[in-house]
């Protein structure tokens, strides 16, 4: 079998090593890949440069299974043109995709199928964001593209004000409405399925850590860590989340005619009242994948083949009880900012956990040097959360490059 996955960072070498460790042994490409992914992986060819040409591609090549790991490649419809060129595909069709795209359509659909969320209006001027606020703090996201920077927690009226001016009177991300939701409290988890018609396959249970800082401080950033474990969340809870999110959510998408084969991301929050939903991703998490996927027993690829076709086939895979943990190195200055270039060192002295390129290159010596905000992740497994927490740490310590930040308390902060 012949698999092509669309992405280049983390979360596409976590995939791209769970299909090749697979017993089915199957020949797996990546687009646009990484200097790292395309050490295990074969490229595409140097003439794609969008979706068509990478669908041109795919069937040139005999492509059994396309898999999308980053959503742009969703957005612009990979699944709708892949599939119509014959190509089993893993990962939703653009018009499935909005459940991503638009947090106003994911929130009219878990209004809808009553899916427990958190109240909200959606706004499109100053004047009316303002009377829709009506207490602190209180969240405010821009339904558009916003480079992860749409979303501001606000504790105070001026916060809230200063937001609003950037978005809806400056227009920083551009033309877009924006949603006032209620301000949840509780633990978050991550709750990743696999879906095919209908069908879905709950996968182990995670928690990133946005904060740049120790103890949830400082900015948000696209992931500084990730736990995962069959028993993150006791048995009692995850069935709740089961029953009233994702299998309503299941419901709903059959119930909505939208088509669904792949990966469906549902953020939790776990409050006071019960688990309720922050948003959807039509793809696996980062850096939830690079702690969930090591821990996929089975035939991983197999499982994506057929689900693909709208079959997911239960004895495929399983999951352990083992804990994963995922230690990311970021760069010097990130998020604000984030530097190229510096060589990292130790990277052949691991031993005994994974280490996943989220922005590196080769240089001219044939190193690894930094590329991107995220750099690596150094991900390990246990059979307790200390076992795993003590070899991801051990590991990671051997790995470095200057400027590199990372937390100590990944996996600890526990609930
Ligand atoms: P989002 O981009 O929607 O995932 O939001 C980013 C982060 O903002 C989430 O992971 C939460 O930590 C926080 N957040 C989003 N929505 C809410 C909410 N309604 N209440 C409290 N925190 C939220
Ligand atoms: N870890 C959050 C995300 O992938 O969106």
């Amino acid at each position: 079998m012949k698999i092509l996955v669309a992405g280049k960072g983390g979360r596409e070498h976590a995939l791209v090593t769970a299909l090749l460790e697979s017993p089915s042994k199957p020949d797996v490409y990546c687009y646009p890949g990484s200097d790292a992914i395309l050490r295990i992986a074969k490229a595409a060819d140097a003439s794609v440069k969008d979706v068509d040409s990478l669908v041109s591609f795919m069937v040139g090549e005999g492509i059994d299974l396309c898999v999308g790991g980053e959503e742009s490649f969703l957005a612009q419809g990979l699944a709708d043109k892949a599939r119509a060129a014959g190509i089993p595909t893993w990962g939703p069709v653009k018009d499935s995709a909005r459940l991503e795209a638009s947090k106003e359509f994911a929130k009219e659909f878990m209004v809808r199928h009553e899916i427990p969320t958190g109240g909200y209006a959606a706004v499109e001027t100053y004047d009316e964001a303002k009377a829709a606020i009506t207490s602190y703090p209180t969240v405010l996201k821009f339904d558009g593209l916003a480079a992860g920077k749409g979303v501001a927690v606000c504790a105070t009226e001026a916060e809230a004000e200063a937001f609003l001016r950037e978005v809806l009177v400056e227009r920083k991300f551009g033309e877009g409405r924006l949603l006032v939701e209620e301000c949840l409290e509780g633990p978050e988890v991550s709750v990743i399925s696999a879906v095919s018609d209908g069908q879905y396959r709950v996968f182990t249970p995670a928690r990133d850590y946005k904060r740049i800082g120790d103890n949830d401080e400082g900015p948000n950033t696209g992931g500084m860590g990730a736990v995962a474990s069959r028993v993150l969340v006791d048995a009692e809870m995850l069935q709740r989340i089961e029953d009233t999110v994702v299998r309503p959510s299941v419901e709903g998408l059959v119930r909505d005619g939208m088509d669904f084969r792949g990966f469906l991301y549902c953020g939790l929050m776990l409050t006071q009242e019960g688990p309720k939903l922050l948003e959807y991703n039509c793809r696996f998490g980062d850096p939830e994948a690079q702690a969930v996927l090591p821990l996929v027993q089975g035939d991983f690829a197999e499982f994506l083949f057929h689900g693909a076709k709208g079959i997911l086939s239960d004895d495929l895979i399983s999951f352990g009880e083992r804990w994963s943990i995922c230690l990311v190195l970021a760069s010097a200055g990130y998020p604000a900012s984030s530097r190229a270039g510096d060589v990292i060192t130790g990277l052949e002295t691991v031993e005994g956990a994974r280490v996943y390129h989220a922005g590196t290159r080769l240089n001219a010596e044939g190193e690894f040097e930094t590329n991107g905000g995220r750099v690596l992740a150094v991900v390990a497994q246990g059979e307790t959360r200390e076992e795993a927490l003590s070899t991801a740490t051990h590991e990671a310590a051997k790995v470095d490059f200057p400027g590199s930040q990372r937390r100590s308390d990944i996996g600890r902060l526990h609930f």
